[in-house]
């Protein structure tokens, strides 16, 4: 038996799966497959500050080893969200780690206070920030395209939570240096950060002669992603043992469907790995990575998860 309890940022977890946001809806759909509380956490969909009905359809589209995806932040707002969705986790014993976006940074620090008012909140592992949300205010630019702009959303966020709550800044890998957001998100308190969110993509019907997504462009995940996920996993790890920024948990996530492939993303630096598009030919994936990745982990003579960290960047 291998030890694959974690601790990340203050949450003790039990093992290191999760969900990814967006990919699991908020948690009932899946509790039908597996109990969603033998989940190290369950990760739910970004939620903003009011109900919305996410981008136009076709909202979907097949890539060779991958899918693109144009739903856009459809929710229900954070009101109902803490009602419904976070009680009903809250009830079943599971641990949720609460994604919230904005499209204002004003707008992430007032979802922020209304999940921590809410009566379900003791609930909570962790919050993470989905800053790959286009900011009004500056021409649609993405808050994680930009150092400053991403450190001031992590702030905002930071301050509206109690000070031993884990928030962990969800980066983007469609810019040119990943190093500089993780080290401004950091240096803004962020607990720790989870890589990657989807690449921008597009698809054209080249019957119709026109874009495929009613969304124009879309998010890639899946498999295709994966080297880029462990690049930045990578890269943002060696930066901290160069000292360039202090060590924190990094929560790792693109193209795993495999125990191996989880184990890929751990030994380039992750602490903890999510499981998003893998769901959705196999909604039981994200418990069978756990027992692949610890079947694993036991072959090769591994007493605990946490020794597997990072283990990849040693000479
Ligand atoms: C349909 C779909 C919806 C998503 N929605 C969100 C979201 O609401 N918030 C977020 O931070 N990431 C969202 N993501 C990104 C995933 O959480 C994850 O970072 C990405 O898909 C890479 O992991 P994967 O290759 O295992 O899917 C979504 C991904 C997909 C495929």
């Amino acid at each position: 038996m291998v030890d694959m309890s974690v601790a990340l940022g203050g949450a003790r977890l039990p093992n290191p799966l999760m969900t990814a946001s967006g990919c699991a809806a908020n948690g009932k759909e899946l509790h039908r497959f597996f109990d969603v509380a033998d989940l190290g956490a369950f990760v739910t969909k970004s939620v903003m500050a009011q109900a919305r009905s996410g981008r136009g359809t076709p909202r979907m589209a097949e890539t060779p080893s991958g899918m693109l995806n144009s739903i856009g932040l459809q929710g229900p707002g954070i009101s109902a969200f803490v009602e419904q969705d976070l009680a009903w986790l809250k009830g079943v014993g599971a641990r949720p780690l609460v994604s919230i976006a904005g499209s204002s940074s004003g707008e992430f620090a007032d979802v922020a206070a209304a999940l921590r008012s809410s009566d379900a909140f003791d609930a909570v592992v962790g919050v993470e920030v989905n800053i790959s949300c286009p900011n009004v205010a500056d021409r649609g630019l993405v808050f994680a395209c930009d150092p400053l702009a991403s450190a001031k959303v992590v702030a905002l966020v930071r301050e509206q939570l109690p000070r031993d709550m884990p928030v962990f800044a969800k980066l983007s890998p469609d810019v040119t240096d990943i190093v500089s957001v993780a080290s401004a998100c950091v240096r803004a308190g962020a607990s720790g950060l989870t890589m990657i969110n989807t690449l921008l993509g597009m698809v054209i019907d080249t019957d119709r002669m026109r874009p495929q997504l009613g969304g124009v462009t879309g998010g890639l995940s899946g498999p295709g992603i994966r080297p880029v996920a462990v690049r930045a996993i990578w890269q943002v790890r060696a930066a901290m043992f160069a000292g360039r920024f202090p060590t924190v948990p990094i929560i790792g996530a693109g193209g795993v469907r495999t125990g191996r492939d989880a184990l890929e993303l751990v030994a380039a630096g992750a602490s903890a790995v999510q499981v998003g598009t893998a769901t959705f030919n196999d909604p039981r994936a994200p418990m069978r990575v756990l027992q692949e990745l610890e079947t694993l982990l036991d072959a090769k003579g591994y007493a605990a998860f946490t020794e597997v960290v990072a283990a990849a960047h040693q000479r």
